[in-house]
């Protein structure tokens, strides 16, 4: 446990200092234990988001815009609902096709990508 965390930090210190190409200074590396916490109001979403999106739109280090801080999905959201459900059902570079949610409906994405590109 305590090895896994040290290569983590190892890890996200890489990807900062190290060559550089990717890294964007203003992202934090570590999750934001506020941002983990929060959950869709409707329980049934909540269980899908918790199953699926959760895992890489709450990780930082994951390239995933991040649920609850509306920056960075700003530039996502003005491409369009269309667009944006396209990538989400088709997938889109690091993003699974369906983001990994098999039972998930269209409304269910439109909803879940609704709570992640807001705050509370
Ligand atoms: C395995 C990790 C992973 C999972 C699971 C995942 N995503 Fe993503 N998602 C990503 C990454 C990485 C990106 C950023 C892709 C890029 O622009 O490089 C992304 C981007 C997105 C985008 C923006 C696409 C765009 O056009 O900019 C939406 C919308 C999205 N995810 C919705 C979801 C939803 C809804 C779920 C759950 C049903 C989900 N994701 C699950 C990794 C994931």
């Amino acid at each position: 446990m305590k090895k896994g965390l040290i290569a983590l930090v190892m890890f996200a210190a890489t990807g900062l200092v190290g060559c550089g190409k990717e890294s964007v200074p203003s992202a934090p590396a570590a999750a934001d234990p506020a941002l983990v916490a929060r959950l869709p109001a409707d329980a049934d979403l909540a269980r899908l988001y918790e199953q699926t999106c959760k895992a890489c739109h709450t990780a930082p280090l994951s390239g995933a815009p991040q649920s609850g801080r509306p920056a960075d999905w700003a530039a996502r959201l003005a491409q369009g609902t269309e667009i944006l459900l396209d990538h989400t059902i088709n997938g889109y570079k690091g993003m699974p096709p369906l983001g990994s949610c098999m039972d998930c409906s269209e409304d269910d994405f439109l909803a879940l990508i609704d709570f992640m590109s807001k705050a509370d």
